[in-house]
């Protein structure tokens, strides 16, 4: 149990679990819910030396965790994968029998967009996991580098030269029943999904540090076509450290 102090709607003590605990959907008709969650650095630089490790912290993992346990769908861009190294969706006993009570797998399936399919099929992520991963590439990708996928994942391909990523999440719904995805990032796959309106929610924690540099904001190549209005559903603090909870469309 992580317990942070409540700062919007009303102020007081609450359980990380009971302020994200329903928060990942309903579903739309034709695609999942999407929660993107992220920390940045206040002045909104999400990496350190290529990576988010320095600006995490105890409360920002539980979050992290808690959103994990919650979804049917770790959606990564390959950039995260191969920078932060990514391993297996973990979930202990409590968390399997809480998902099998909602009729969820034991663990939520990670499913990584790629175009070069440059993975490491020998890691832990793919020889470990509960959840056969998922990897969302383009149909016209190389057919060998698809075969060697499928030996160790589910592939879906979709698009041509790069991903569509609202017909990958159409098929997500539709074909294999997927209701929630939580997409950990990166920048690059995070402005895709928020230029094509595609996300629903945003978990935000703003890590109480200056970085400077030149990684990039949360949303970065990609242009929205106006600025999208936000709305703040929770706002918690942490000493300086804040959890923010946004509301999109
Ligand atoms: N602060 C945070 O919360 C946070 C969270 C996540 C990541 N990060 C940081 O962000 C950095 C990585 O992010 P990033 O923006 O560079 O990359 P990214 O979004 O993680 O991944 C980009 C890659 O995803 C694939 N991809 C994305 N959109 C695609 C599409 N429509 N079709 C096909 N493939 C697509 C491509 O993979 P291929 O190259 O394989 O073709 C592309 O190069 C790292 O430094 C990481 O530490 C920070």
């Amino acid at each position: 149990m992580t317990r942070l102090r409540q700062l919007f709607p009303e102020p007081g003590d609450r359980e990380i679990e009971d302020v994200y605990g329903e928060t990942l959907g309903p579903p739309h008709a034709d695609r999942p819910h999407v929660t993107l969650n992220m920390v940045a650095s206040v002045d909104g630089r999400t990496a350190v030396e290529g990576r988010t490790g320095v600006l995490s912290s105890p409360p920002d993992r539980a979050v992290f965790r808690l959103l994990r346990s919650l979804a049917d769908i770790v959606l990564v861009g390959a950039e995260t994968v191969r920078a932060e190294g990514y391993g297996t969706v973990k979930a202990d006993d409590d968390v399997r029998a809480a998902r099998s009570a909602r009729g969820q797998t034991p663990a939520a399936a990670l499913a990584i967009v790629t175009r070069s399919l440059r993975l490491d099929w020998t890691s832990r992520l793919f020889t470990e996991s509960t959840q056969r991963p998922l990897v969302i590439a383009p149909a016209d990708s190389e057919v060998d580098a698809l075969r060697a996928a499928e030996k160790v994942a589910t592939v879906v391909t979709v698009g041509q030269g790069s991903v569509d990523l609202a017909a990958a999440l159409r098929i997500l719904r539709q074909d294999q029943g997927v209701t929630s995805v939580l997409c950990e990032g990166g920048p690059a796959l995070n402005a895709q999904l928020a230029a094509a309106g595609l996300l629903d929610q945003l978990c935000l924690t703003i890590s109480p540090a200056l970085v400077g540099g030149g990684s990039a904001t949360i949303l970065t190549d990609v242009a929205m076509q106006s600025p999208r209005g936000v709305t703040l559903a929770s706002a918690l603090v942490s000493d300086s450290e804040l959890f923010l909870r946004y509301r999109l469309g």
